[in-house]
């Protein structure tokens, strides 16, 4: 699909949220309280053109310099601003100008709001993140709302983000996918692609691509299976299913392309803000406070070579393997129903 179709898409025939066809913006019943907070203080003007499908707010973010993949008009962008406070930044990139006059219009607003300025917004495009008047290896945390879908190379957007992320650094975002490859007919249909569903990656392909970028164990924080609210859509796409997922990706250098065993564990010290009892890496790793948890080689590195490594005690080293570890992950996202304690949705 055409940039220009898409552009036209949001920044004209879309005026706010509720013109969406899908339930792709959720409630805000699912949301950990520091989120409602952070997003009380979000213009509504912002709040409205919000078109996002998960929440891509993760913990230990103080001082971090963030960047939001196809910001819109700037709901997580500013939302992100207060999590990573005055010595943090987050910079936004979007393609379409009417997403980002919204944005701009209210940076002033947002940074006397907070008693700090610390946003940017960038016109362009994520196939071409190098265009980007930002460093290589600059950004801890890449985020993006519903985006990589809409994209016209996904492969080029994970390859540029792993490029900007510092070594450690993660990609934590939210997505469609699909149950399988959507096919051609249907990926050319404007308004299915428009509202983020036929454009969505088979799960398993974006697996293999995220793999191919440099981001070996992609991690699922959460999933939930998307419905379609009008019924002529919802007929076109038959017999397709489409969920909202969200994955963590990170920049870690020798991880493994399986969990391994070496007999490691890890503690967690309690001391993440808004995660007293206990720290959710993953749908599958709730590691609760001061009580030794086994792990793997690659999901030690994760909390270790991170920037999570200073709210953790490390049992052990990679001396000696045991063989692979059993039921660390990697099956399809339409099959689990968990999400990570709190995290799981928009
Ligand atoms: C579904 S909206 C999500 C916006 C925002 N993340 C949010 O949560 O409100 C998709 C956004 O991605 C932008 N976008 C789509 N494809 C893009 C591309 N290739 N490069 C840059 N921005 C893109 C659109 O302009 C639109 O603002």
């Amino acid at each position: 699909m055409k940039h220009e179709s898409v552009q036209n898409y949001y920044g004209k025939v879309l005026e706010s949220s509720a013109d969406l066809q899908t339930n792709a913006c959720c409630s805000p019943e699912d949301m950990p309280e520091f989120v409602k907070r952070v997003l009380s203080n979000v213009h509504d003007e912002v709040l409205m053109r919000y078109y996002g499908c998960g929440l891509v707010m993760p913990l230990a973010l103080e001082g971090a310099r963030v960047l939001d993949l196809g910001c819109g008009a700037g709901r997580d962008v500013y939302a992100l601003a207060q999590l990573v406070g005055p010595e943090g930044e987050v910079v936004g990139v979007d393609m379409t100008d009417e997403q980002l006059d919204v944005a701009r219009a209210h940076q002033d607003w947002h940074a006397e709001r907070f008693g700090f300025a610390n946003t940017q917004f960038h016109n362009g495009y994520i196939e071409q993140l190098d265009e980007l008047p930002v460093e290589a290896g600059s950004f801890d945390v890449i985020v993006s709302n519903c985006v990589i879908n809409l994209a016209t190379d996904k492969e080029a957007v994970l390859r540029g983000a792993h490029r900007l992320l510092k070594p450690g650094g993660e990609m934590y975002f939210s997505d469609v996918y699909a149950d399988r490859r959507v096919p051609k007919a249907m990926a050319e249909d404007e308004v299915l692609y428009g509202e983020c569903l036929s454009g969505a990656l088979y799960w398993n392909d974006f697996l293999t691509f995220a793999k191919r970028a440099g981001f070996d164990d992609p991690r699922l924080v959460s999933q939930r299976e998307l419905t379609i609210e009008n019924p002529a859509l919802e007929a076109r796409v038959a017999p397709l299913r489409f969920n909202s997922s969200t994955y963590r990706l990170f920049k870690l250098d020798g991880l493994e392309t399986a969990c391994e065993d070496y007999g490691q564990a890890v503690i967690y010290k309690g001391t993440i803000e808004h995660a007293p009892h206990g720290f959710a890496l993953d749908d599958h790793h709730y590691m609760e406070t001061g009580k030794a948890f086994p792990v793997c080689g690659n999901t030690w590195k994760m909390l270790a070579e991170t920037r999570h490594s200073a709210h953790f005690e490390f049992i052990g080293d990679f001396a000696t393997h045991y063989g692979i570890f059993e039921g660390c992950g990697g099956e399809s996202p339409f099959e689990r129903d968990g999400s990570a304690g709190g995290l799981s949705c928009c």
